[in-house]
């Protein structure tokens, strides 16, 4: 089965579309969704309903989910996170909303794991160190385990005799499923690895190959929406460089 595994969305229904475009275009039929659907860009509603609507979706929420059903306060968030949660609180309604605030904080099928930030503390952890990964390993059962939350496209692997290993991932990169391991698939919405393409990928679960994409959007059309909406500059200008 291939799923197409992505994360950090962020309210970029035109980044999130492009995604969904390459999917199809790849005969993958079956979605990951690592959480943060909204937060930071123009389009919350957009994004919230495109993925209630997508069939075989397995999705959990983040801490910018959470936050815009009420379920985090937005004092954890800095000024510019925090506008564009107070939008997004007004922009989501009836069945979008319903969607986001029943969106659980992690997920298990017999092929894979998926949690937002860590399994410790799902909505908040941002997990970039083998030490974390290590000190995570009594939270997760089923392998591999899909993270988000860091927009950083990267692998943990609990190798041989129990020895973690780490790397960025690129394009072209496959890694094959030989131990524990944990997927971060990037941002689609708000990469942030220098590279301002979307980011996601594919998992093959019958050959046991995860493999990182990037895909190009128009960026411009983003920030158009977001300057008409007088949305934090900061929070658009951060786009055209991927960070
Ligand atoms: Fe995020
Ligand atoms: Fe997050």
């Amino acid at each position: 089965m291939k799923y197409g595994v992505f994360s950090d969305v962020h309210s970029n229904y035109v980044a999130l579309r492009a995604v969904l475009d390459f999917y199809r275009k790849n005969g993958v039929e079956n979605f990951v969704c690592c959480g943060d659907i909204v937060g930071y860009g123009p389009q919350p509603l957009e994004c919230a309903e495109e993925l209630r609507g997508l069939k075989n979706l397995v999705t959990v929420m983040g801490n910018h989910d959470a936050a815009a059903v009420g379920k985090m306060d937005v004092k954890w968030f800095n000024p510019n996170a925090a506008w564009a949660i107070e939008f997004a609180k007004t922009q989501l309604t009836g069945q979008a909303l319903d969607f986001i605030a029943g969106l659980p904080e992690r997920a298990e099928t017999p092929d894979f794991t998926v949690v937002h930030g860590s399994p410790r503390k799902p909505l908040t952890e941002y997990l970039l160190s083998e030490t974390q990964f290590m000190d995570n390993a009594k939270g997760w059962t089923v392998s591999p385990c899909f993270i988000g939350h860091s927009h950083m496209p990267l692998y943990f692997r609990e190798g041989e005799a129990g020895v973690p290993e780490t790397d960025f991932l690129k394009p072209s990169m496959k890694i094959f499923m030989k131990g524990r391991l944990m997927l971060n698939p990037g941002s689609v919405g708000q990469p942030r690895d220098g590279d301002t393409r979307a980011s996601c990928g594919i998992y093959d679960s019958k050959n046991k190959v995860f493999e990182i994409y990037r895909v190009f959007y128009d960026v411009g059309a983003v920030q158009k929406m977001m300057s008409a909406l007088k949305m934090p500059a900061m929070l658009s200008e951060r786009l055209s460089f991927g960070f």
